[in-house]
């Protein structure tokens, strides 16, 4: 028995890549962000043999991730191997969307069915203020394309921020109902200075509060097993779903069923807490899959108790969300 607080642990989120096409403000902080040099990010094959690996020690579900994983060259072939890699049941990706309308069909002939698009604005210029990018259309046409190459399901990411965004909640919320979108706020965590981040915290409670003076509290919808934070709600007249993912004022650890692979192949048990354990030197150096597979299992068993902070220098783009 794996001497971890979650039941199971069957995800692995899959950093590809730490570049990104967008600036987003909330992300990270810019002018201190340095890019891996090539070579420390590991390559397809690698990641390919470690997803066996992780398949071989119980995990069930990758979620690609970045940066942005569609900027990596090669990705449509890295997630059709994916779909090879036996024991794995579920592959999901998380984009920002800007290239996916130019890759929606290839990524679908590659099995490619499950997609989180984050999208913080449906403002044009909102948008371009927040990420440093005028592609809010090639965001929206790629969705729209997704959903008529079907697939399923299909979910929007949108951090909310006070002051920023949060004037757009039923907006976004309207969008799950005109569209078979599962719509999910989530809420803002400190991957920036105390400083900066806290004027713009806005708690999941009270996007609740707001949506249901609205909309009405909406009925739980069941969750699966592979599932993430997400409360998910299904609103009357709704083509799609609305979704809520507090990382802060209610914490997940007793249910995180998840480990974080970064770009640089370190393995990471928890966002919360800096420790990562290294399966890059082990992998290059030749370990067998069994060794390596030893160290999956030591990720599983570091997962470790609540915690209220992030560690400087935890920002998104080096591990994937
Ligand atoms: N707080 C909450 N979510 C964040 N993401 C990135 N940075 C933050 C943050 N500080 C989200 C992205 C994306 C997902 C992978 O993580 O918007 O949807």
């Amino acid at each position: 028995m794996e001497k971890n607080l979650a039941s199971e642990i069957n995800y692995l989120r899959l950093s590809i890549t730490d570049r990104c096409n967008l600036r987003c403000l909330y992300c990270t902080t810019w002018d201190k962000w340095e890019k891996l040099p090539a070579p420390e990010i590991l390559r397809y094959e690698e990641m390919l043999r470690l997803a066996g690996v992780a398949a071989a020690v119980g995990l069930r579900k990758v979620r690609v991730t970045g940066g942005e994983p569609l900027v990596r060259r090669g990705v449509v072939e890295f997630i059709q191997a994916l779909h090879q890699v036996s024991g794995l049941e579920e592959i999901c990706l998380t984009t920002n969307g800007v290239l996916f309308k130019d890759l929606a069909q290839d990524l679908h002939a590659a099995g490619l069915r499950h997609v989180n698009v984050s999208l913080d604005s449906l403002k044009r210029a909102r948008y371009r203020e927040l990420t440093g990018s005028d592609n809010l259309w090639e965001v929206l046409s790629g969705l729209e394309q997704a959903a008529a190459l079907g697939f399923h399901p299909l979910k929007i990411n949108c951090v909310v921020l006070k002051g920023i965004n949060d004037d757009e909640l039923l907006d976004f919320a309207l969008l799950a109902r005109d569209r078979p979108y599962q719509v999910r706020f989530i809420e803002f965590m400190p991957t920036i200075s105390p400083e900066r981040w806290r004027p713009h915290f806005f708690s999941m409670e009270e996007v609740r509060r707001r949506l249901a003076a609205a909309l009405g509290q909406g009925v739980p919808v069941g969750r699966n097993p592979t599932a993430g934070p997400a409360r998910i709600f299904h609103f009357p007249g709704f083509r799609g779903e609305l979704g809520f993912i507090s990382t802060l004022s209610q914490h997940h650890c007793p249910t995180c069923n998840r480990l974080r692979l970064t770009a640089a192949g370190r393995l990471r048990p928890c966002l919360f807490a800096a420790p990562e354990l290294d399966l890059k030197g082990p992998l290059r150096r030749g370990e067998s899959d069994e060794a390596l597979g030893q160290i999956f299992r030591e990720a599983m068993q570091r997962k470790t108790a609540p915690r209220d902070d992030l560690p400087p220098g935890c920002a998104m783009i080096g591990i994937g969300g």
